[in-house]
């Protein structure tokens, strides 16, 4: 399958799969679909509560799942994740850089401190994971790194930071698919549109609405919309492909970035 290693795995069985923010969400929804691939699934986020509920679920469904509370914008917490998840499944096959938060101010009412932590946690985090287990990916010579982004990326009124943060994930992207091309790595990222997330139950019916009739399909994401995309990514199959920003948003992307 992989013609530059013929010793990388021919599919998803028993691949051990890193997702970040995995506790609910998006990232819930992509964990599923890695383990119906057939994947290992360790799920890293620091509400731990809501990892334990994720942990449950899964693991009802016949899911081979492990937890770790983790701050992912932090170096030493990462690496030490890192080290016991080595520890305990000896590789790390896929990572979905997942975790991510919001933030909508107006760059008028925006200071310093909240533009940082946007961008701590959306990119800096990317980073800081991505490097924690790509020596070891590159030992393999297989790994699969796959950057969650946002259709947000192309400009938002009121979403600056946001914007800014999900626009370098699609940098970081392209610049770490160049570095390791050439050792069996692929980093690929994806621009979700409007996902039904914990968040979006929280709107009210008038927004909600008035949200849908942005979408050209005229249906919200989701989870395992995201889910699927990020399997294909995932799969050893898909070897030739590396750099990529693919949009799963409905369409929205087609229209102008502030409607
Ligand atoms: N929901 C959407 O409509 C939408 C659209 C485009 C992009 N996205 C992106 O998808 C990703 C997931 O979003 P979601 O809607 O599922 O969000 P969510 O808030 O439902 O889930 C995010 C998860 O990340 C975790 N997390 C946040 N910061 C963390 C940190 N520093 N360390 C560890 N865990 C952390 C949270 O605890 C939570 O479990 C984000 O990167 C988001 O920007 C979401």
């Amino acid at each position: 399958m992989n013609q530059t290693n013929p010793t990388a795995p021919a599919s998803l069985q028993g691949l051990v799969a890193v997702v970040t923010g995995g506790a609910k969400g998006i990232g819930l929804g992509i964990a599923r679909e890695l383990a119906q691939g057939g994947c290992r699934i360790a799920l890293w986020d620091f509400d731990d509560e809501a990892l334990q509920t994720a942990q449950r679920s899964l693991a009802s469904e016949g899911v081979d799942v492990k937890t770790f509370k983790v701050d992912v914008s932090s170096v030493e917490q990462v690496e030490s994740t890192v080290a016991q998840l080595l520890a305990s499944h000896a590789r790390i096959d896929i990572l979905v850089n997942n975790a991510g938060i919001g933030g909508d101010k107006l760059v008028s009412k925006m200071d310093l401190a909240f533009w940082s932590r946007v961008i701590e946690v959306n990119l800096h985090s990317q980073f800081i994971c991505s490097k924690a287990v790509l020596t070891q990916m590159a030992e393999n010579r297989f790994g699969r790194i796959i950057n969650i982004g946002s259709r947000a990326w192309l400009g938002n009124r009121g979403q600056a930071a946001y914007s800014a943060s999900k626009g370098a994930v699609v940098s970081l992207t392209r610049s770490l698919a160049l570095e390791y091309a050439r050792k069996g790595i692929t980093v690929n990222a994806i621009a979700p549109g409007i996902v039904e997330t914990p968040l979006f139950e929280t709107l009210t019916e008038e927004v909600r609405q008035g949200l849908h009739k942005t979408v050209p399909m005229e249906r919200i994401g989701q989870p395992e919309d995201i889910g699927r995309a990020v399997r294909f990514f995932a799969e050893p199959g898909a070897s030739y492909v590396t750099g990529q920003l693919l949009y799963v948003c409905g369409g929205r992307s087609l229209s102008s970035p502030s409607v």
